[in-house]
């Protein structure tokens, strides 16, 4: 047998365990654990917790108020309705979505308009906006999908301009930032799962950002029956949030690192020093500095699955200041340099041009999360089908998926509106691949693992 077989074809699996489980094992949420049984919170139905946990999500976000609530799934209608979405009302969204969020626009008895995605990252395309719109439009509705961000400044001019309210759903992205600005408070609503996947957990669980003191009083006016909440978050799920909040930056910059590692750089100079020193020149400033932080040293993992592929213009502008907004902070600045959302590419090695394509978001300071990781699959160029491919990939134990489907396909288009062509959505439905988030928080092998199960899936794609 030829010891780097595929798994698939009878070799040795990649990682012969497996993917690694979620969550990971936590000493400080253990503690938590620990702390409320010790206090008798694990079985209250009022304590310290939610009201910290609240607190501590409006503070990491830069928002006056917070509401923790049972799911993600909820937060959106919660959102829908502060929104006062209702019957006869029209919910613009992609048309490559979550398809809990279209069901809840039905739930509300709307209708949801389906409008195409970008090319380059298969999130909404805010330039199809504009044609969407009726007298009925009551809502934009929005989800970082993959490690994709919306151009959610665009989206908020559109929506502004028009009058029309935005929830902005950072389900799969929290910690990720566009144009300088945490997710999920662009919008008029941002809403939060805790689902047991997500990079934040209690198993279930969910929460909405608010900006807007009204909207933030409707919604809690909404939620309560009485004296109690419905449907609410409880303080033992809120107090094993607590320790995992205080790590998401971290966390965010240590998975945007491995996704680095994955794909590899193909610029030079790295764009990860941006500020080089010049001939003769001063000596760095300090953002120059905080970019050369040991997080953010060059990856030895060299050239990785990147190697050999065109360079294309580095979209990394250097920390722009936003349009009458604050400085970044450091922190900000330290994500933003591990940021992932450069042109990189999956390639060569692997298949011809780009047969693995990594999602570009072109939003200057902008930092993405990885729930998972999205990749443009084109099954051409790889020489394997995609379901071969995912298959493949997963008997290496590596968390390949195939992704969402597309809203509009094996759908009565009486249950939506397309307003325009949907070709990007139909590509993504026929071609995204992701990669679940856990090995993004192991080590820099973990995620050469990943990158060199493909290559052995890519070596024998003649004989599956
Ligand atoms: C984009 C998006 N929105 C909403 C949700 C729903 O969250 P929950 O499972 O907490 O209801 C999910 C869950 O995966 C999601 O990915």
């Amino acid at each position: 047998m030829q010891p780097d077989l595929p798994a698939l074809l009878g070799g040795t699996p990649t990682r012969p365990d497996g993917p690694p489980g979620w969550p990971l094992p936590d000493r400080d949420v253990q503690a938590a654990v620990t702390g409320a049984m010790a206090v008798g919170a694990w079985g209250q139905y009022h304590g310290e917790h939610i009201c910290a946990l609240e607190a501590e999500l409006g503070a990491f976000h830069e928002v006056p108020h917070a509401i923790a609530c049972a799911s993600g799934t909820l937060a959106v209608e919660a959102a829908l309705r502060a929104l006062r979405v209702g019957p006869g009302d029209e919910v613009v969204m992609a048309a490559y979505e979550y398809e809990s969020n279209f069901l809840t626009v039905h739930a509300l008895g709307a209708k949801p308009v389906l409008v195409d995605v970008h090319p380059h990252n298969w999130q909404l395309d805010e330039t199809k906006l504009e044609a969407a719109f009726t007298p009925q439009t009551k809502a934009i509705l929005c989800s970082h999908l993959h490690g994709g961000l919306v151009a959610m400044p665009a989206v908020m001019e559109i929506a502004r301009a028009r009058g029309i309210g935005v929830v902005e759903d950072a389900a799969q992205a929290p910690g990720a930032m566009v144009a300088g600005k945490p997710v999920g408070t662009w919008g008029d609503v941002g809403t939060l799962s805790f689902g047991g996947s997500k990079l934040l957990t209690a198993g279930r669980g969910g929460a909405l950002l608010f900006n807007d003191a009204q909207l933030y009083q409707r919604t809690k006016t909404w939620l309560h029956r009485g004296l109690q909440q419905w449907a609410p978050l409880s303080e033992l799920q809120a107090a094993v949030l607590r320790p995992q909040l205080r790590k998401l930056r971290a966390l965010t910059i240590q998975r945007a690192e491995r996704v680095r590692e994955l794909v590899g750089w193909r610029e030079e100079p790295n764009p990860l020093t941006p500020f080089p020193r010049k001939e003769g020149g001063a000596e760095p400033n300090t953002q120059t500095t905080t970019l050369r932080s040991p997080v953010l040293s060059p990856s030895p993992f060299r050239g990785g699955v990147g190697e050999g592929l065109q360079a294309e213009p580095n979209p990394l502008t250097p920390f722009p200041k936003k349009e009458g907004g604050a400085e970044p902070k450091t922190e900000d600045v330290k994500l933003f340099a591990a940021l992932s959302s450069a042109p990189l590419r999956l390639g060569e090695g692997l298949g011809r041009g780009s047969s693995i394509r990594p999602f570009t978001n072109l939003t200057p300071s902008s930092v993405a999360a990885f729930y998972k990781v999205g990749f443009q699959y084109a099954p051409g160029a790889f020489g394997l089908s995609r379901e071969v491919f995912v298959k493949a990939l997963r008997a290496e134990g590596i968390a390949f998926d195939v992704g969402f489907k597309a809203l509009h396909i094996g759908r009565s288009p009486s249950r939506f509106r397309a307003a325009g062509e949907l070709a990007h959505a139909t590509d993504a439905h026929e071609r995204c691949v992701m990669l679940h988030h856990p090995v993004l928080s192991g080590a820099t092998a973990d995620v050469q693992q990943v990158a060199d199960a493909v290559a052995k899936v890519y070596r024998y794609r003649d004989r599956f």
